[in-house]
């Protein structure tokens, strides 16, 4: 299998491939890379900063059903059209987590009391190429994942 491999702002080892559930059938992660009216769209998470909305997928739920709920509960952002293009994963210390990377246009943005334990969305024009180095950015924004992400996304001619 063709995938990438790097380690990412902690050190730990990331697999990654833009291909059909290259490392698990059933992921427990999703990470959607979101486009609001030609902008990024993310979420401020309180202790890890700027990032893509994401997180644990639930019982019961499809990754993709996960994807588009973490999209909700974190910005306000409501689907419109939303791609899987890869997956990855990170063996940690503790536990290995596979994580499916999805592509979404959000059609609204409502504003909402409550965006779960984040702080609510964030839009952006452009993303800064030295993330690594601003502490306000999340680690996970800060490895190969989204540089080869948007690679991809440019690639396909998925951006807009
Ligand atoms: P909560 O139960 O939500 O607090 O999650 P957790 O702290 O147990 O972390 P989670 O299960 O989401 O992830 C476990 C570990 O995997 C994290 O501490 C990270 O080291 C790693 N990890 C999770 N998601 C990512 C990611 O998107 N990128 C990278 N590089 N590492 C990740």
């Amino acid at each position: 299998m063709n995938f990438f491999t790097f380690h990412d702002y902690y050190n730990n080892q990331v697999k990654l491939a833009f291909s059909s559930n290259p490392f698990s059938e059933q992921p427990g992660h999703v990470w959607v890379i979101c486009v609001f009216k030609d902008q990024w769209l993310l979420t401020h998470h309180p202790r890890r900063g700027l990032e893509f909305p994401g997180g644990k997928v639930e019982a019961g739920e499809t990754p993709q059903e996960a994807a588009k709920r973490e999209v909700w509960e974190e910005t306000g952002g409501e689907v419109n059209t939303i791609e899987y293009i890869g997956q990855y994963e990170v063996k940690g210390k503790a536990d290995t987590v596979v994580k499916n990377i999805y592509f979404a246009t959000i059609e609204d943005l409502i504003e909402k009391a409550d965006y779960m334990e984040t702080k609510g969305p964030v839009i952006l024009e452009n993303l800064p190429r030295d993330r690594k180095s601003l502490s306000n950015y999340s680690f996970i924004m800060k490895d190969e994942v989204l540089t080869h992400s948007l690679q991809f996304l440019s690639d396909n001619g998925l951006l807009p």
